[in-house]
């Protein structure tokens, strides 16, 4: 049987009070489909989010989360804070983590931990930049990244892998089919060897919308996307929710 796809949007350092209507809206919208859909607002949001939300299917995620539980880390928020206000997920290592913020892979790989910890299913992103894939790094960079951030610590956990390459984030350049392949099967061949029958489910993101999600959706071995821009509007990302039916 196919796995049900899991469609996130991560809203990055956008949405206010205000936007707590495209919430309900999209989880009145998406009842009945086939979809797990998740929502990553920004931290701000999640304790209200989380009310909004109460009684849907519609789950709910940190974009980041500290390695520590608790301690003094200014400005930080650890994944028991996540949990608390209402997460049980929380994205990982994403690229505007990895490069906007320097993360290196162990770190990510101890923030995987602690959201283990706490009882959230980390979605860990990896991705390659263009230099990168223009020198002819891809396979290397990918490799290294599954090695350091998606450790065997994580076997028989709740967790998710999402392939996104840096160039195709928020650029409206989406990765061929043939590059998705060609990373998706590196990506499962690390998850078969350690994660076995339990592998989780890989994403894929970059510039997913409406007019190509269902075309992405339906490549071998996607499990789902994790969407940034289009997630942002009703409009924009009802459309994406369907294409995974
Ligand atoms: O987390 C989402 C990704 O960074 C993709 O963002 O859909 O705006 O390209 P995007």
């Amino acid at each position: 049987m196919p796995q049900t796809h899991l469609i996130a949007a991560n809203w990055k350092m956008n949405g206010v009070k205000a936007s707590l209507p495209i919430a309900r809206t999209i989880a009145e919208q998406s009842r009945g489909l086939q979809a797990r859909v998740a929502l990553f607002p920004p931290a701000t949001l999640l304790p209200l989010m989380a009310d909004v939300l109460q009684g849907t299917d519609i789950v709910l995620g940190g974009q980041d989360c500290h390695h520590a539980d608790s301690g003094a880390y200014t400005g930080d928020i650890s994944a028991p804070m996540l949990k608390d206000a209402g997460a049980s997920m929380v994205i990982l290592g994403h690229s505007e983590r990895r490069h906007g913020h320097l993360e290196p892979c162990a770190l990510v790989a101890r923030k995987s931990l602690a959201a283990l910890r706490a009882g959230l299913e980390p979605i860990i992103c990896i991705g390659e930049t263009l230099d990168q894939r223009q020198a002819g790094l891809t396979i290397p960079v990918l490799s290294r990244q599954l090695a350091d951030s998606v450790t065997s610590d994580l076997k028989g956990q709740a967790f998710h892998v999402s392939y996104e390459p840096v160039w195709a984030i928020g650029t409206g350049l989406v990765a061929s089919d043939a590059q998705i392949l060609e990373a998706f099967a590196l990506i499962r061949e690390h998850l078969d060897k350690h994660f076995g029958t339990n592998a989780p489910q890989v994403l894929y993101g970059g510039s997913v919308k409406a007019s190509n999600a269902a075309h992405l959706l339906a490549l071998e071995g996607v499990g789902g996307a994790l969407v940034g821009g289009a997630s942002l509007t009703v409009e924009d990302f009802m459309p994406i929710i369907r294409a995974a039916d």
